[in-house]
Order: C-alpha cells, then structure tokens, then sequence
C-alpha cells in the first residue's frame, strides 16, 4: 500500500518504536504502583520519555509533560478544565470536532464561543480577525496550529502574544505540527495538546498536554495516582493531577522512540522532504483538468505539508474508494472537521485529503498524479 494518510495517523512506525512498543509489553509492569523492580524500572521509563518530551519542547520542567490517551483529551481537559459559567472563547474557522464539540456541548454551562476567520497566507488579517471576534467576557483563545483538511498554518506565536495582551489564556491544538513545525513553550503558550502518534511518531492512544510553567486548572478526571493515597483528594502536584490511573506504559515508551527519531532529523528537514513531495504533487495535479485544488502552491510559512482536493463528477469517497484499489491509502470526507470545510464551501462533499511522512517518496507521488489523471 502507497499509504498517504498520515494526518490520521504515521505509517510505517520507525522500527525503534516498535521495538520499544514491544519490550515494554514483554517486560512490563505497572509504573509508580510498586516497589519491585518492574515497577520501577517502568517508571523510569516514563520519567526519561516526559524528559525527551520537555527537552523537545523547549521546557525546563518535565513534570509539566501530562501524557493523555489522544489529543482530543488533552483538548477537553484544557477548555473543560479552564473555562466556567459565563465565559466566552474565541477559536478559528478551521477548528476540529475536538475542540468544537466540547465548546458546543459546554454552551449548557453558558459558555459561548465566536468563530474567528483564518485568511491562509495573511497573517495581519487573521490576526485582526480574531481581535475582532474577542468581546468583554472571553477568557480563552483555542486554536489549531494547523489546519488538519486544508493544511492552513495559524500564526501562533502572534495569537499568543495577542491573547495574553487582553489577558487571554492562549491554548493550541497541535495535533497537526508537531513533529513538523517546531514548538517551543517559551513562547509562552499557555497549554499545547499534542497528538503522540502523528508527526511524533509515536503509537495511537498517546497524547500531550504540555503546561507553561504556571498554570493548572481543574480536573476532568481524577482517580489513583501512586502518590498521597491516604488522601481522597485529588494531588494537586504535577503530573499526577492529571494523570489518574494506569498510563499507556507501550504507547508512552515507544512515543519516547518517536520523539527521539524525530529530534534526530529534525521537524525542520521533515518538512523540508514533505513541502517537496506536496509541491511536485501539486503542479502535477494543478495541470489536470477534473481535478480541484483548494489552496496556493503551499508555502512554508503559511502551511503545513497536506493537501486536499476533489475531482469533477466524483464523490470525495468514492475517488478514496479508487485509489484504495490501486493500493493507495487516503482520507476522505470531513476528516472530523465540518468547520474547515464549511470555510472552503466544501461541506456537502468534502475532499480528498494527501498526507505524506518522512517515509513517502517522489514514486509515490507519481503513482498518485498517474491515478487521478486516468479518473474518467
Ligand atoms: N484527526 C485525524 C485526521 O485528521 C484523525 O484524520
């Protein structure tokens, strides 16, 4: 299989990460539970991969590292853990069902969000566009680093800057850069929720919420913790606040290998092998008639490496469905994201979304251009 579907999630994982998956589940016991040597040495583990995670990062402090399942739960226990009664968000127009679900199902609690809107390539638009849409009683900006659908790069650093000049709280969705765009807490970013097993590589079922250095918030969860057992109340300490029960011990030792692999390329050079891939993909398809493109040749500073498109006469599906049997791998539809292809005016059908990783190659992309330029 070409796999091309690497927003959803990497394919193939480097073979340091598998080894690690696999260790840890012949090796393995339960982290910072017991005394025993299993225990321990798999709390080590642990310890070393939020350190890689701090160190990837830009932050001094590891205990500010949360691992979660996903960054969809990242996502929810940064806004449901932030936000009270009365308060109200700004996002972008380009956010996923992961923060937008819970901002609607909050809208009960009487929390209200505005949609800002994203102009791909002017960042003094956007930026004003979310000035605009703050009004006396917000209390958050929540916004995608980049956009999952349309690859749609957000100026993070300007809307944190802007955030905390109106005494905003400045959280980013970086489900989509990680790995790819490099990120450093000194920005100043208030909460980051990353996905594990995307740019970084890593297994599904890990995820990041990483802490500037003073923040907490509420719990949504709360439960065992190894620590301060004799108390019923949840720790107040980092990270176990907000880590309650047994961690994904493979995921995490193998998300450590992800990281790793990543610093030692560097997202820098990834990006520079994924932008060349996309952009000879992109003049290709730009010369074929039935084929529409959403977005300018994508350009470094306002995108990320995916690109989506459609073609005449056929379902975003069903032209997946083709490619798939000539052994290509795609995502199709809303990508979970009706808001981003709502501001493209692609919400009826969607489009057909192209993912490359550092392991897709120019041949792949040939045999892509080659497929679609047969569709009748
Ligand atoms: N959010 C993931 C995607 O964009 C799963 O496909």
């Amino acid at each position: 299989m070409i796999y091309l579907d690497n927003s959803a999630t990497t394919y193939p994982k480097p073979q340091s990460v598998q080894s690690a998956v696999t260790s840890a589940m012949r090796t393995s016991a339960n982290p910072g539970r017991s005394g025993h040597r299993m225990s321990l040495a798999a709390a080590e583990t642990i310890y070393s991969a939020r350190r890689t995670a701090a160190r990837f990062f830009g932050m001094e402090n590891e205990e500010k590292v949360i691992f979660t399942p996903n960054c969809t739960t990242s996502l929810n226990m940064a806004v449901k853990g932030l936000l009270q009664s009365g308060d109200h968000v700004v996002v972008s127009s380009l956010e996923h069902n992961a923060v937008m679900r819970p901002l609607e199902r909050m809208k009960n609690q009487g929390i209200s969000y505005t949609k800002a809107e994203v102009f791909a390539g002017n960042d003094d638009k956007t930026v004003d566009s979310f000035r605009h849409a703050m009004n006396g009683l917000t209390k958050m900006i929540v916004c995608t680093h980049a956009s999952n659908v349309w690859g749609i790069r957000l100026p993070i650093e300007r809307l944190c800057a802007l955030a905390h000049a109106y005494g905003l709280l400045f959280i980013v969705d970086a489900a989509q850069s990680a790995g790819v765009i490099p990120i450093d807490m000194h920005e100043g970013y208030d909460a980051v929720c990353i996905a594990g097993h995307k740019g970084l590589y890593g297994p599904m079922g890990t995820g990041i919420m990483l802490l500037s250095e003073n923040m907490t918030m509420k719990t949504i969860i709360e439960g065992g913790t190894g620590s301060n057992s004799f108390s019923l109340e949840q720790p107040e300490d980092l990270p176990d606040r907000f880590e309650s029960g047994t961690p994904n011990f493979p995921g995490i030792a193998g998300l450590k290998k992800g990281i790793e692999f990543v610093e030692s390329r560097t997202p820098e050079k990834i990006a520079a092998h994924e932008f060349r891939l996309i952009r000879y993909l992109y003049r290709k398809l730009e010369k074929l008639p039935k084929i529409k493109l959403y977005t300018p040749m994508p350009d470094e500073r306002y995108f990320v490496p995916v690109l989506s498109f459609n073609a005449d006469g056929h379902d975003s599906e069903e032209i997946a469905a083709i490619l798939n049997k000539n052994g290509i791998a795609v995502r199709a539809g809303l990508h979970c994201a009706p808001n981003a292809h709502e501001a493209m005016g692609t919400l009826e059908y969607g489009a057909v979304r192209i993912s490359p990783s550092v392991f897709t190659s120019m041949n792949d992309m040939d045999r892509l251009a080659y497929i679609l330029s047969r569709l009748s």
